[in-house]
């Protein structure tokens, strides 16, 4: 074989792979840095190219031959992409709380306006957030940026994560990050879902005012538990609670959608046992709501959606191999055994 001949085949094979373009791929390497996290480092570790040559294939500087340099990138983050659509590939079940969510969540991106929705733990929030971007980002219609506030986040991290996840450089200090945000979001429809907000402390709330006070008016989602309504009608954003136009309390799967879950994951378990799973599914939370402008605090129980996908893991795990659940004999049934 001709020295170089290996060389020259690889590049006829990438060749036949209509890899993207340098403007394409340089793109999506720059929101897929911002939206990982990673350093360019890391990125020329993981994709086996030297990272100067990744910071001069982002600069434009690489040369005319980047098609070597554009498969490794590709498939980098084509794995990572593959990783976020397995998450969505799980089985979702359509229940009454994602479809509020997601109803409220079009209206706020089509119109501009605002909606918070309050639920403990276990209530579907991330999920059906998650979800609800993904719909929106695959529609042509607009885009929605997902942010979840830490606890203790400060208003800098929060507003650079708002930034990594819209896809625009995260640097700089807090008044030129809002002010990219909303010159770089400004110019479509725009749906920014905060989740777990009531990590955002008074700065944190701060800033999402100063984001969200002046056009261009995102539409907005805030998502969180405890006292999160009651902080927002606290909190100074007169203007921004104009926009409100509902708080959507969630409690959780009713027993009708849990147990259509327990008998999909399963199989045909009756009615008492279904129930019987649910009632270890219940937790007590306690919310805020606003009665002419004081707050009265009300204690609920609701199921939690994620201890009955922990119960239906254990129930799988103790499954017969003809995938029937033994349940457990009934007093009733003990005594006539008897
Ligand atoms: N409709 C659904 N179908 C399938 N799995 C769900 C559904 N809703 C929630 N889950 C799963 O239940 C768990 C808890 O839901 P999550 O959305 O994280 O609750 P929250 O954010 O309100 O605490 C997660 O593992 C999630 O994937
Ligand atoms: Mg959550």
């Amino acid at each position: 074989m001709k020295p170089g001949s290996k060389n020259r085949r690889r590049k006829a094979d990438l060749a036949k792979l209509n890899l993207p373009s340098d403007v394409e791929m340089i793109e999506r390497l720059r929101a897929f840095v911002l939206r990982s996290g990673l350093t360019l480092v890391d990125v020329g570790t993981m994709a086996g190219v030297h990272p100067s040559n990744i910071g001069r294939f982002l600069s434009g500087i690489y040369g005319s031959d980047t098609i070597e340099i554009r498969a490794a990138v590709k498939e980098l983050i084509d794995t990572h992409e593959s990783v976020e659509q397995n998450r969505l590939g799980r089985k979702h079940y359509r229940t009454g709380a994602f479809d509020e969510i997601q109803a409220a969540a079009w209206s706020a991106l089509r119109n501009g306006t605002a909606y918070i929705v309050d639920g403990p733990p276990g209530t579907e929030k991330t999920e059906s957030f998650r979800r609800v971007e993904h719909k929106i980002n695959t529609s042509g219609e607009g885009r929605a940026v997902y942010v979840y506030a830490r606890v203790g986040h400060t208003p800098k991290p929060f507003l650079s994560e708002v930034c990594a996840a819209a896809g625009i450089p995260n640097t700089g200090h807090i008044d030129p990050l809002i002010r990219k945000l909303r010159f770089f979001l400004g110019h479509g429809r725009i749906l920014l879902i905060v989740d777990e907000a009531q990590h955002l402390g008074n700065e944190g709330l701060e800033v999402l005012r100063q984001l969200l006070d002046l056009p261009p008016y995102f539409g907005v989602m805030l998502g969180g538990s405890h006292d999160l309504t009651q902080r927002l009608q606290h909190w100074q954003m007169e203007q921004w609670r104009s926009r409100v136009r509902k708080t959507i309390f969630l409690t959780g799967p009713t027993k009708a959608e849990a147990r259509s879950i327990l008998r999909a994951e399963l199989g045909d378990l009756d009615d008492d046992l279904c129930d019987a799973t649910i009632a270890d599914c219940k937790a007590v939370a306690e919310r805020v709501e606003m009665v002419r402008g004081k707050p009265v605090r009300q204690q609920f129980t609701y199921t939690s959606i994620r201890d009955l996908f922990g119960a239906i893991e254990v129930a799988q795990q103790t499954l017969t191999p003809n995938l029937t659940l033994v349940p457990p004999a009934r007093p009733a049934e003990k005594e006539s055994a008897a």
